[in-house]
């Protein structure tokens, strides 16, 4: 059996039973894409169901406030995915139809070749590969390409690669096969290769490169950040501040840092020191602080006061979200 065949055959065995892959209505598939991007298949599906239950339809999410949006995504991280998504919502809306072609997919906020590719081929049964990090690593194992998957040649052969062997005749099932089949058997660091039934013919595993392959050029250097925050509780309210363009968390909600309180700071209580937050090319470590008084501190006039139990409407990064609920 070739290569198609096999993936094929492996997912109708094995495959992940997801509520998106019951239909090929492609705002469902949409929005699942845009949420399993970065996002565990198992977080994701509460997530998604969320969704589909509070917008139901583009029309509906176009109607959402980015708070309401931003709230509702609160967890998954990346939040610019949560702005971009209700921002397509409307371009889809004043379209007036839902696009089926890549050239209009990728005019929409958010979508880029993966993911129009990813829809298209679901929702549309058109023959265009997806590829993502399991199809690189599927692909690079099978066929030994040694390329780096992160250069613009390796992006060029993949792509190719990805497209001849794709299963034209069943789209849908062989896209989501090798992603699955990526995500289950041949994972980044214990892929199961004695059972897997691409081992007669798999170059890795013939040649002793499981371990290599797929190669990266480049590590992502990651900036290391600090901040200190404080969470001040005053006659049972907080301030919080929502943060502006350019930056990390665009849009979430934060405290006020100690550099701003610097007046009242010996007040405070260091309650959290060094947490360690990890995002994809910076490493955040916190400070935070507790500061009970009944003197309101000044502060600039982009904070708001709440009151302390409101706390929770306000989408906050996950980080000081933990350290809230644990106050
Ligand atoms: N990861 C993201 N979307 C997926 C899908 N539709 N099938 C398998 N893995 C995925
Ligand atoms: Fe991946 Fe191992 Fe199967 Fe090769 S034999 S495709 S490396 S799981």
């Amino acid at each position: 059996m070739n290569f198609s065949k096999t993936i094929l055959n492996w997912y109708a065995l094995n495959g992940r039973e997801l509520p998106w892959r019951q239909t090929t209505n492609p705002y469902a598939i949409w929005l699942s894409e845009v949420i399993m991007q970065q996002t565990r298949i198992a977080q994701g599906t509460a997530y998604w169901e969320r969704f589909m239950k509070r917008w139901p339809n583009v029309y509906a999410l176009a109607e959402a406030t980015e708070d309401e949006v931003l709230r509702e995504w609160q967890g998954l991280g990346y939040y610019s995915r949560a702005r971009n998504l209700r921002k397509a919502a409307q371009q889809i809306v004043e379209k007036g139809y839902f696009p089926q072609t890549f050239n209009e997919l990728i005019e929409i906020k958010g979508v880029g070749e993966y993911t129009a590719s990813a829809i298209l081929s679901m929702s549309f049964a058109t023959p265009i590969a997806v590829v993502d990090g399991n199809v690189y690593r599927v692909l690079s194992r099978y066929f030994g390409i040694e390329t780096p998957i992160d250069s613009t040649q390796g992006k060029k052969v993949f792509k190719t690669m990805a497209q001849e062997y794709l299963a034209k005749e069943n789209p849908a099932a062989y896209n989501q096969g090798i992603m699955d089949f990526g995500a289950i058997q041949c994972t980044p660091t214990s892929p199961n290769c004695k059972i897997c039934p691409l081992i007669e013919t798999c170059f890795a595993a013939n040649n002793n490169k499981v371990a290599e392959l797929p190669i990266k050029s480049k590590k992502i250097k990651q900036r290391e950040r600090h901040f200190s925050f404080i969470y001040i509780r005053c006659n049972g309210k907080t301030v919080i501040r929502r943060r502006g363009a350019g930056d990390i968390w665009q849009g979430l909600w934060e405290l006020p840092t100690t550099e701003l309180v610097s007046n009242v700071i010996e007040k405070a209580t260091l309650i959290k020191k060094n947490v360690k937050h990890i995002l994809t090319h910076q490493i955040i470590f916190a400070d935070f602080y507790l500061l009970e008084t009944d003197v309101s501190p000044t502060l600039p006039t982009d904070f708001i006061w709440i009151k302390e139990n409101e706390i929770e409407h306000y989408a906050l990064p996950r980080l000081i979200d933990l350290l809230v609920k644990s106050l």
